[in-house]
């Protein structure tokens, strides 16, 4: 039998997804030559016009899919007017997908702290000077802004 096919053990843990969903997610680790917690995120504007674009899983559990993003982004924008989203994570190596979908919560800001605290110096200096989906100035202007954020933000 080939590993992409389901065993009879999917079916037993299919009774607890979030158990199977680990499992995959290890298996993905292994062979997905990278981002094996890439995910699709969907979302739809207050036109209901449907929008999607990767994000990486940053937890799960029970109680849900973790994800980050900037409140200000298209995506931040369109969870906050309609609190619902859509995932779908395909591992081609497996050719397994999962589908997920359901009301958005914000994470409780310790947990968001916890997470930022994690981050390279590099990517909390992307995070400010990046004004996610909205159009650059210039080059330059981001440049700037990386520049000012490296200069004013300290080391550590
Ligand atoms: C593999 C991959 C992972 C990404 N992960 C994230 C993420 O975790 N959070 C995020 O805000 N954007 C992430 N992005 C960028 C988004 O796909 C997107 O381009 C950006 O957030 C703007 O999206 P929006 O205009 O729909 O809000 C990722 C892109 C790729 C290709």
């Amino acid at each position: 039998m080939s590993e992409t096919e389901l065993t009879s053990g999917d079916f037993t843990e299919a009774a607890e997804p979030f158990r199977l969903f680990a499992t995959w997610l290890e298996d993905a680790t292994k062979s997905e030559p990278n981002d094996p917690n890439g995910v699709a995120l969907a979302t739809v504007d207050a036109d209901g016009m449907p929008d999607v674009r990767m994000v990486l899983l940053k937890g799960f559990d029970e109680s849900g899919f973790v994800f980050y993003t900037n409140f200000e982004s298209a995506k931040g924008r369109e969870i906050l007017g309609s609190m619902k989203a859509a995932m779908c994570f395909h591992w081609k190596s497996l050719r397994r997908q999962v589908r997920v979908r359901g009301p958005v919560e914000i994470v409780s800001d310790a947990e968001a702290d916890a997470y930022y605290a994690t981050r390279p110096r590099g990517s909390r200096i992307g995070a400010w000077a990046s004004k996610q989906s909205r159009p650059l100035e210039s080059r330059f202007a981001l440049e700037k802004a990386v520049a000012e954020y490296t200069a004013s933000y300290p080391l550590g």
